[in-house]
């Protein structure tokens, strides 16, 4: 095998990485504010807690996982989404014995045998959210306002939030059933994968992206209108809550989801700058999970964020440091005095690098105008003896000295101006 990286998965190194610890720390701070606690729970599990959890019929599970058997004959899987391992882990721990509402957030990478293409990869990044203790359609539109807070507070434009509600245990099997019967006279006109899917999982060919799909379910009878009395009042509520809370939505009867999970309530945000994998994140309400799990009954909402996509939305211009770095060139025997200066600047918290290895002036400035860089000072015997250095600014082509114990000062005004 070759050495390289594994097909579907990659390296982050800068500048994106500091677009990601941008946004997590962002994310991190907003969460705070929100009560929210994090979990970190492990990479792998026994493949059943996801076969349980995800649903069998689903393409998740059925042909994305990434299963194998440890020395001991048990089968474990890397998680492929996380929503599973936190219900386990509430369980585990009997959280809910705690009472009140639990909050939890998680950060990590999930893995999914899926055709890698631009923002689909075969291990990703979430960032995620799970509320476990309320049905309050309250939750639901705080949880979702939680989210569209952070994408803002990171600058993201151009976001759409698309909703659905899924019904319940009571509705939603008349539902599946008309919808059986429709996809049966259209059968013809299906996919492969949406042929097999009437009988295994026929909500899933809604959102089948194949356009003679699309085209053969304009006429597909409408969840939105099949929704029980308590079910619409669930969702008259949710929308009332985002409306007040100022949060716009798109109703989107055939948003489905890929996950068997859900009940209610069900989102996604897209965004019109990411070509065909537009999903930033994804989420919703699943009040039967934890029961289903064998806990007690647990009412839950949650979304999970796909890191990788966010950070291909985040402008590279306000993410390239090169630009702050102070670049600082010795000249005859002065690398002592160079590093000086450098620990006056990071003392100050200004970014600074000592140019150890530049053989001349004009080499070291070629090799700052390489790296992007802007500001250099030259800190050289003759300047050491003055107490100064000189300073440049390559990008306004300007040059003057400064006193050693002001550096920190007028570097942070050249920087902020
Ligand atoms: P999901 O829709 O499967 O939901 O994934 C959530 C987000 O993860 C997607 O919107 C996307 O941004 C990102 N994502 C998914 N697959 C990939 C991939 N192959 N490459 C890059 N990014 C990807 C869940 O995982 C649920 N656990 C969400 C949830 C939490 N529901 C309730 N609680």
């Amino acid at each position: 095998m070759p050495v390289k990286t594994v097909k579907g998965t990659r390296d982050i190194f800068y500048p994106d990485i500091e677009k990601w610890k941008f946004f997590e720390e962002k994310a991190r701070e907003i969460l705070k504010t929100y009560n929210f606690k994090e979990i970190i729970t492990p990479i792998f599990e026994y493949t059943e807690v996801f076969a349980r959890g995800i649903g069998e019929d689903t393409d998740i599970v059925h042909k994305e996982m990434y299963t194998f058997k440890d020395r001991k004959g048990r089968s474990i899987t890397l998680r492929p989404e996380n929503t599973a391992s936190v219900v386990r882990a509430y369980l585990e721990h009997k959280m809910y014995a705690e009472g009140g509402i639990k909050r939890l957030f998680y950060i990590g990478p999930m893995f999914r045998y899926e055709r890698p293409q631009k923002g689909r990869y075969r291990q990703f990044f979430q960032l995620g959210v799970e509320v476990f203790g309320s049905k309050n359609p309250f939750i639901d539109a705080e949880t979702i306002e939680l989210v569209i807070n952070i994408l803002e507070k990171v600058g993201l434009k151009g976001l759409s939030v698309n909703i659905n509600s899924l019904g319940c245990e009571k509705c939603r099997p008349v539902y599946r059933e008309n919808l059986q019967k429709f996809l049966k006279g259209i059968k013809e006109k299906l996919c492969e994968d949406c042929k097999r899917r009437i009988d295994t999982n026929p909500l899933r060919v809604l959102d089948c992206k194949v356009p003679s799909c699309k085209e053969a379910l304009k006429d597909a009878p409408n969840i939105q209108q099949s929704l029980c009395e308590d079910c619409k009042e669930h969702q008259a509520k949710v929308f009332h809550y985002l409306e007040t809370m100022g949060v716009k939505y798109e109703v989107e009867p055939n948003l489905v989801r890929g996950l068997d999970y859900y009940t209610r309530t069900v989102f996604e945000v897209v965004s019109d700058n990411l070509g065909s994998q537009n999903a930033i994140l994804g989420g919703g309400r699943y009040d039967n999970l934890v029961k289903e799990f064998g806990g007690p009954d647990t009412p839950a909402f949650g979304w999970a964020l796909g890191i990788d996509r966010l950070v291909l939305l985040l402008e590279d211009k306000n993410f390239d440091f090169a630009n702050k770095t102070i670049y600082i060139v010795p000249a005859g025997n002065s690398i002592d005095y160079c590093f000086q200066t450098a620990k006056i600047l990071r003392e100050n918290g200004l970014a600074s690098e000592v140019m150890a290895d530049s053989k001349s002036l004009k080499k070291a400035l070629n090799s700052v105008n390489k790296q992007r860089g802007r500001f250099v000072l030259i800190a050289g015997e003759s300047e050491r003896e003055k107490g100064i250095v000189i300073f440049k600014d390559m990008e306004n082509k300007t040059q003057r000295e400064i006193k050693l114990e002001n550096i920190a000062k007028e570097l942070k005004d050249e920087i902020d101006k």
